[in-house]
Formats: structure tokens, sequence, C-alpha cells
């Protein structure tokens, strides 16, 4: 029945030696690979049922099963891009890999810091497809993300991520790019959804739906207008669809869950109080773990947030 990994010290090493992994891999090829890599974290998550508990963030999109579902064209991409990082760690599991590709892609491309938590288990069975159709409306949007356990501001926000990227006629039929600069991460994308219609780029059924739907329609007036605002919604829907499925239990059972040496109790208490930082400016992210409590041994920066002495690395500093 799957895979599940234990997060002891040994996996967060793992899980830190994977990230720069798919850093370098990703910058060495200027990044194009970034908008494929989080379209591939959305569509392993998208299958959860919050009603069943079943699907979500379980690797399952390896499976050829849904790579062959129409919905998925163009997935195989980013599973081959993973497949040379899976080898070169082969105790991560699928379903941590895919979502950690889809955290960095993120933020090299100048996005905010996500949190990651590691433990998600490989599922040896595909999923049922709840892809989303890109030719339905605000109530389609509304099904496939309320299955989810997902609300209105998550289906805006996270409809953000088409800041990058495009569409290809090949895969979905659809043409071009949704913003004008494809590798970059911000709220452009809710910019150009209120120009209307603009020559060049490619807005989907779906899109349009989030601006002729009221409610829709607020949160992309708020993010068009304010980018903090944005990122920092978008860490937190991010996180939640990256956690579909994926109970933590590893995470809370476990003492030791990373390898950097700071006090493990103090570790519990800011996991538990974690506030995000936006990284709104682009700040470059490589080692965020997203809290920003300090801990009690941990030296500080000017703003507060906390270095761990043994391993350096800044939380949540610019
Ligand atoms: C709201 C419902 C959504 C629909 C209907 C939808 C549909 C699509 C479609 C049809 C494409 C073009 C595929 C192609 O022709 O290559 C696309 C691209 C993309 N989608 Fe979505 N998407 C949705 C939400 C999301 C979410 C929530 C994320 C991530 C969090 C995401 C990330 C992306 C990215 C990054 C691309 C660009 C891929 C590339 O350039 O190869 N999408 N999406």
């Amino acid at each position: 029945m799957g895979r599940t990994p234990v997060v002891n010290e040994n996996y967060w090493s793992v899980i830190d030696a994977a990230r720069r992994d798919i850093h370098r891999s990703l910058t060495q090829n200027g990044n194009n690979a970034a908008p494929i890599l989080l379209r591939l974290a959305f569509h392993d998550a998208v299958n959860y049922d919050a009603s069943t508990k079943r699907g979500g963030a379980n690797g399952s999109v390896r499976f050829t099963q849904e790579l062959n579902r129409p919905g998925n064209n163009g997935i195989e991409n980013a599973i081959r891009f993973c497949e040379p990082i899976k080898r070169r760690h082969p105790d991560i599991t699928y379903a941590d890999l895919y979502q950690l590709a889809g955290i960095v892609a993120v933020e090299v491309t100048g996005g905010p810091a996500i949190e990651f938590i590691p433990g998600r288990t490989d599922t040896d069975v595909p999923d049922e497809d709840n892809i989303p159709n890109p030719r339905g409306g605000a109530d389609h949007l509304r099904n496939v993300f309320y299955r989810m356990g997902l609300n209105d501001k998550d289906i805006v926000v996270l409809s953000g991520a088409h800041a990058l990227g495009g569409a290809h006629k090949d895969r979905s039929g659809f043409d071009g790019n949704f913003t004008r600069n494809p590798l970059k991460f911000d709220n452009s994308y809710f910019v150009e959804l209120l120009r209307g219609d603009t020559p060049g780029l490619v807005k989907l059924p779906t899109d349009k739906a989030l601006v002729s739907d009221p409610r829709f329609r607020s949160f992309v007036e708020l993010y068009a207008r304010d980018q903090r605002a944005f990122f920092r919604d978008y860490a937190e829907s991010h996180k939640k669809l990256s956690e579909l499925g994926f109970n933590n239990y590893n995470y809370q059972q476990s003492n030791i869950y990373d390898s950097d040496g700071c006090n493990e109790q103090q570790e519990l208490d800011s996991a538990q109080a974690y506030v995000f930082e936006d990284n709104n400016g682009g700040c470059p992210m490589q080692f965020n773990y997203g809290y920003a409590k300090p801990y009690a041994n941990a030296n500080t920066n000017a703003n507060g947030y906390g270095c761990c002495p043994s391993s350096g690395y800044y939380y949540n500093a610019c």
C-alpha cells in the first residue's frame, strides 16, 4: 500500500539535497521548466476528494493511466525532468518530490516562499479524474475546487499561477502565454485579466470566469492592485494545495524532523505558530522553510528572522 517515508533527520537531509538539485537543474536551463513543474504539482494534488479523503498529493500523476488523460497533456515533460532527481535521491517519495518541485518553481521565478513539510505517501494506484476543464465556467470551478475542500479565495489566488507559462495547441488546444513575462511569478495574471482580451496573450474560459463572477472578481481586483496580498494568500493556499490528502502524521509524531541542528522542541512550537513571510521583492530564497518565528537558540537578522547557528541558513531573511 504505497510508501510512507519516516521523517527523521536523514529524510530532511534528502529533502534539502533534492531541493538544491531541483533548483540547480531549473536554473541551468533558464527556469524554462518552472511552469510545467508548477502545473505538475497542481495536477498531482487536484484529484483530492475531501469527502472520501482519497487522492491528493500522492505521486499518482506518474502513472500512465493518469498521464494519458487529455487534461494531463504535457505533464510527462515534468515527470521526465524529475526522474534524474529521483534517481539521485531515491529515498524521497514522488509525492514529496513533485510538491517540492512546484514550490521551488515558484521561488526561482520570484514568487513567495512556501512552507514545505515532507512526509507524503506514494500511492500505488491512480486517482480518479478531477482535472478542471478549461472550457468550464464559475460553477465548474467551484465543483472541482470545493470537492478538494478549497474555497473561492483559493480558486482565484491559485489561478494566479498562470503568471507562469502558457497554453500549447498540441496539449490543450489553446495557444499563447498567459502574461507578458511567462517566467516571472508576479501579479501580472490578474492585471491582464482586468484588461480583457489582449493581443498575443491567451485567456482560458475558466480565467475569464474569475472576472465575470462577482465573488471571484473582488479577489482578482485585490490581487491586481496589491502584489503583497497576492503573495501572502498564494503562499497560504499553495501550501494547502500541496498537502491535500497528507495529514502530516509523520511530521507531528516525529521529535526530530529536520537536520539544521536547532532545538527541536522550539521548532515544534514555531511550526505551530509560524507566520508567512511573503518574500515580496523577489529575494532569493534557496533555503527558506517559511518559519518566521526565531528559534530560541538562533541568531536573528535585522527583521527579527532566525538563522540557525549550526546550519547557517537564514529563515525568511532577504
Ligand atoms: C482553475 C482551474 C485551472 C484550469 C482550468 C487550468 C487549465 C490549464 C490549461 C488548459 C493550461 C494550458 C496547458 C497547455 O496547453 O500546455 C494550463 C497551464 C498552466 N497551469 Fe493551469 N489551470 C487551472 C489552475 C491552475 C493552478 C491552480 C495551477 C497551479 C497552482 C496551474 C498552473 C499552470 C501552469 C504553471 C501552466 C503553464 C504550463 C506550461 O507553460 O507548460 N493551473 N492550465
